[in-house]
């Protein structure tokens, strides 16, 4: 199978109540972690590529292992560009093979985010490409954009509609509370998503595939893991698993997740060399790693997504 669009698994992710993992990728063993896990579990994936993962690992090398994981696994493999931050990007993932891109134009005004993710829609879909656009802006680091708790927004309910229409945009990443990184909610506080925000979105574009970014719900056993074989992480906060559940089952069909997968990257890799001190061969600190980001992401695609056994 071809690599595909995700306007297929969004219908059935919608109509079911589960949602697809879009898991960001940098490398060979993040995506063979990944797929491993939808492999062994049925599951259908979106991988992504920021801008950022593009150019460490340039333009080619990620697209060909993305369609190695296709070809190995069979699965349905949706490869996306997140984070797309003008026409000029869209448009080379597009040319590239993308089948999806994000255009976020969420920092610029209304007028202009609309005038943007139009002009992207309309190349994508001449080319068979779907169009993931943002309304409402979430805090946190995305590349080298860092946007401060005051100045992040909640997407307000009213503009989704008109939105919608105007851009012709197949999906829409809304803002109700995740934000991107580790630190996302204040040591101390409760952290709670917006679902009258949710709720009033779907009552407002019934049937229409909802997307969460800054979704990662920051396991403790891996930021402990990183702070006792030698790193230094302030207490680090995540979503709540259940809370993803809950949006899953709601219109939410995608749910980012990168920093959980950095996570158990690292704080494999760094009780590894702990571990062994002498030791210098890569494979050995990258085999355990990518097995943690399979168990991770099985433990994912099951407890928060749900869509284990739904690929073709
Ligand atoms: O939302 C951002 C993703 O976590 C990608 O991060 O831009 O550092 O690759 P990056
Ligand atoms: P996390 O930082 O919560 O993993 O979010 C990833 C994301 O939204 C990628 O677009
Ligand atoms: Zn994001």
């Amino acid at each position: 199978m071809p690599l595909v669009t995700s306007t297929e698994m969004f219908k059935k992710a919608y109509e079911g109540g589960y949602a697809i993992g879009a898991f960001n990728v940098n490398n060979m063993e993040i995506i063979q972690g990944i797929t491993e896990a939808c492999k062994e579990l049925n599951a259908p994936v979106i991988l992504q590529v920021s801008k950022g993962a593009r150019a460490y690992a340039n333009r080619t090398y990620l697209i060909k292992l993305v369609e190695a994981a296709e070809i190995e696994t069979g699965l349905p493999i949706c490869l996306h560009l997140d984070h797309g931050d003008s026409f000029e990007t869209c448009k080379s993932c597009i040319d590239d093979g993308f089948t999806s891109v994000m255009i976020d134009a969420s920092s610029k005004p209304f007028e202009e985010n609309i005038a943007i993710t139009r002009q992207v829609v309309e190349y994508a879909h001449a080319h068979g490409v779907v169009v993931e656009a943002e309304l409402g802006t979430l805090a946190g680091i995305e590349d080298e954009v860092k946007v401060s708790a005051e100045d992040s927004s909640y997407t307000r309910p009213e503009d989704v509609q008109e939105f919608v229409e105007r851009t012709g945009c197949d999906s829409l990443a809304i803002a109700i509370g995740t934000s991107h990184g580790a630190y996302k909610f204040k040591p101390g506080t409760k952290p709670q998503l917006r679902f009258d925000i949710l709720e009033e979105v779907q009552r407002r574009l019934p049937g229409f595939p909802i997307v969460l970014h800054g979704s990662s719900s920051v396991p403790q056993e891996y930021v402990k893991m990183i702070n006792e074989n030698g790193g230094n992480m302030p207490d680090a906060i995540g979503v709540p698993e259940d809370q993803l559940r809950k949006a899953a089952s709601m219109a939410v069909c995608k749910i980012n997740i990168d920093s959980d997968l950095r996570l158990a990257m690292t704080g494999t890799i760094r009780k590894y060399f702990n571990d062994h001190p002498a030791d210098f061969d890569p494979r050995q600190y990258l085999k355990p790693a990518r097995a943690n980001i399979k168990e991770l992401v099985k433990h994912k695609l099951v407890d928060v997504l749900g869509c284990d056994g739904k690929a073709e």
